[in-house]
C-alpha cells in the first residue's frame, strides 16, 4: 500500500494514528528524493510523535509532525487534500 500511494499523483500524505512511524518510514523508503511529496506524520500521544520523530529525523525535508486525533482532523493543514493513511495493527490471541 505504501508504495502505491507513493507512487500516485499528488502532493501530500498524511499519516493518522502514526505510532512511531513505521508506516511513513515505509512511504519514505518509496518514495523519491526529489518527489517533492509531503509526509505529515500524526498522532494523539505526543510521546509516541517523539518516538516517531527519532525515527524519521525530526528535520527532515518534506516531513513535518503534529500532535492530531483522528477523529477531528480539521485543523491539519492539509487534511482535506491528498492521501491519507490510517493503519492499526489487528492482534489475535
Ligand atoms: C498500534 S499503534 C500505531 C500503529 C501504526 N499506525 C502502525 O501501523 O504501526 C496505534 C496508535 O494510535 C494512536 N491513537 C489512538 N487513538 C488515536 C486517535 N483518536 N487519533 C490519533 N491517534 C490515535 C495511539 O497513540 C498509537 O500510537
Amino acid at each position: 500500500m505504501a508504495k502505491a500511494m507513493a507512487y500516485e499523483p499528488g502532493t501530500s500524505i498524511l499519516d493518522v494514528a502514526s505510532g512511531t512511524g513505521d508506516i511513513p518510514a515505509r512511504f519514505l523508503n518509496c518514495i523519491a528524493q526529489d518527489a517533492k511529496k509531503t509526509i505529515m506524520v500524526t498522532d494523539i500521544c505526543p510521546q509516541m510523535l517523539a518516538r516517531a520523530k527519532d525515527k524519521l529525523g525530526a528535520n527532515r525535508d518534506g516531513v513535518s509532525f503534529a500532535v492530531a486525533d483522528g477523529y477531528h482532523l480539521s485543523g491539519i493543514a492539509g487534511a482535506s487534500r491528498g492521501h491519507r493513511s490510517i493503519s492499526i495493527p489487528s492482534h489475535s490471541q
